[in-house]
């Protein structure tokens, strides 16, 4: 028995071989992200993050969908219907996963998208460092469609990832996307038949794996980190994020790495990570 089985009503946490497979798990509601869902998501990834059995985190979706984005009966309407301040809780709880916690996460994270992916979803999308998803995967930002524009980080996720055009594009139409296209916008990595996308993104993880944490750490949140920043202050912070990670570095990477390129020529690092 997994140590996460039943633990979570709208979400599945299975650990296996150094990957943490999180699964959207709503599949008769498309896994629209519910307020049960958006509280329950911040719990899984804070025990995620601090399980020492688990190098890599994979979200993705139960059934046919990733998600169908956020809840319109649950997150809007249930909402609008109680007490104003209720809002504050349920739009807060929402951020704190979707992006706020998932885009500076302490260990890397893959968006797997397996199927239907709209509005709200777009967040956790790019919120996740990479994404692979299925050449049938249908993406779409469906706000305009039923009366609102997109909110939470839903644009700035889209501004951050595909150009000018192409957004506005499908934010002023609602036009759905398959998952080529959304890999040709540079929205994920990689599309791939639905028949290969576990085997893909193992194998993705499987790499991620082989990597130093600390180091890959600092990497990828000094990388995020850096677009807010001017080159000076760029500078001086990804320099610190170089020395901080050294200093964090208990198997002491960077002299192990430079050791076995440099006298035991056994790596090329060029080609390949060092032996850990
Ligand atoms: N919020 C709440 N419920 C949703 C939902 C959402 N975002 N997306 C799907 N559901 C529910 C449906 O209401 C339906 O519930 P019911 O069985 O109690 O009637 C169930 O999930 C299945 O949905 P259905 O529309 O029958 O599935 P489908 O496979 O024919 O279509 C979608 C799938 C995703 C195309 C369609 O459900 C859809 O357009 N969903 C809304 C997408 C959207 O606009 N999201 C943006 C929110 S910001």
């Amino acid at each position: 028995m997994s140590k996460y089985e039943n633990r979570w009503q709208t979400v599945l946490v299975e650990v296996q071989g150094g990957i943490g497979w999180v699964t959207l798990n709503r599949p008769e509601k498309r896994n629209a992200m519910s307020p049960t869902l958006n509280r329950e998501m911040l719990e899984v990834l804070d025990q995620v993050e601090q399980d020492g059995d688990v190098g890599v985190v994979v979200i993705t979706g139960a059934g046919e969908s990733w998600t169908a984005g956020m809840d319109l009966k649950e997150y809007f309407r249930e909402t609008d219907s109680g007490p104003e301040i209720l809002q504050e809780k349920v739009r807060r709880e929402a951020s704190e996963w979707q992006w706020r916690r998932l885009r500076m996460f302490a260990k890397p994270t893959i968006a797997m998208v397996n199927g239907w992916c709209f509005g709200g979803g777009f967040s956790p999308l790019v919120a996740c460092d990479l994404a692979i998803c299925a050449d049938e995967a249908t993406f779409g930002l469906s706000e305009i469609n039923w009366g609102i524009p997109p909110g939470n980080l839903v644009s700035k996720a889209m501004a951050d990832t595909v150009g000018h055009r192409q957004s506005l594009y499908y934010i002023m139409t609602g036009n759905t996307f398959d998952g080529r296209k959304a890999a040709e916008m540079g929205l994920v990595n990689e599309s791939v038949p639905l028949e290969k996308l576990r085997e893909t993104t193992v194998e993705l993880a499987n790499n991620l794996l082989e990597k130093n944490p600390v180091v890959m750490r600092a990497a990828k949140n000094g990388f995020k980190r850096c677009r807010e920043l001017t080159w000076e202050q760029n500078e001086d912070y990804l320099y610190a994020k170089l020395d901080q990670s050294r200093l964090l570095d208990t198997e002491g990477g960077r002299e192990e790495g430079m050791k076995q390129f440099l006298d035991e020529k056994s790596i090329k690092p060029g080609l390949q990570t060092y032996k850990r």
